[in-house]
């Protein structure tokens, strides 16, 4: 059984559908625990109520940022991951950090990358007059919200649609697309050439 850990700062909603489709569809795979960098960040509960290990690892206690990726990596190592998924981290990890994990820390990002990386993404997709958007889920280097790309899902902008609306729209389909490409991870489909993912489970994008 391959061992998941999950990274939040929140909401956790992405978290709940890999909790959720990792037993449902019976995985290779259990999510062993979710650590998050805020005590107040609400999915901790609901991981906590499905009897996984939870931790809080507050950054505002640590003095630089390689300190408080330091202390991350210790709670992490606490439970000997295969793999780390950051699902709404929102802080920046280090170079140390990222290399450490290398090959096996996946991300979520709410836009086609490499499109719009960093916050707003809505916001600015709407500015910009774009007429679809969509989400991305990546396997993380050191630059932010880039790095081999592992699964898309891409939607429709309606005209009138508001910050709010797009990102629902799109929120639902990264419950899609997380679960699923870190099923294929734990299930040993991806291979990465020259920085370009391929993989043997299925199409690589989600078209709403
Ligand atoms: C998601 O849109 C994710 O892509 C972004 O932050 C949001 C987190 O939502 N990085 P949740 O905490 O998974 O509900």
């Amino acid at each position: 059984m391959k061992r998941i850990v999950i990274l939040i700062s929140g909401r956790g909603s992405n978290m709940e559908a890999i909790i959720e489709r990792c037993a449902a569809d019976r995985w290779p795979a259990q999510v062993v625990a979710v650590l998050a960098n805020r005590a107040d960040a609400a999915g901790l509960r609901h991981a906590a109520d499905r009897g996984i290990a939870t931790a809080v690892v507050d950054h505002r206690a640590h003095a630089s940022r390689e300190d408080f990726d330091a202390a991350l990596a210790e709670a992490i190592e606490a439970h000997a991951p295969d793999v780390v998924a950051l699902a709404g981290f929102m802080r920046i990890l280090g170079p140390a950090f990222v290399r450490r994990y290398e090959g096996r820390l996946l991300n979520i990002h709410p836009s086609l990358l490499p499109a719009f990386p960093g916050l707003h993404t809505h916001r600015r997709a709407l500015a910009a007059g774009c007429k679809v958007a969509g989400a991305t889920v990546h396997l993380v280097t050191s630059e932010l919200d880039h790095g081999p790309i592992v699964m898309q899902s891409v939607v429709p902008v309606h005209p009138g649609d508001d910050e709010q609306a797009l990102a629902a729209r799109v929120l639902a389909t990264e419950h899609v697309i997380y679960p699923l490409a870190l099923r294929w991870f734990v299930e040993d489909r991806l291979r990465i050439d020259d920085g370009v993912v391929s993989h043997t489970g299925g199409a690589s994008q989600v078209l709403v």
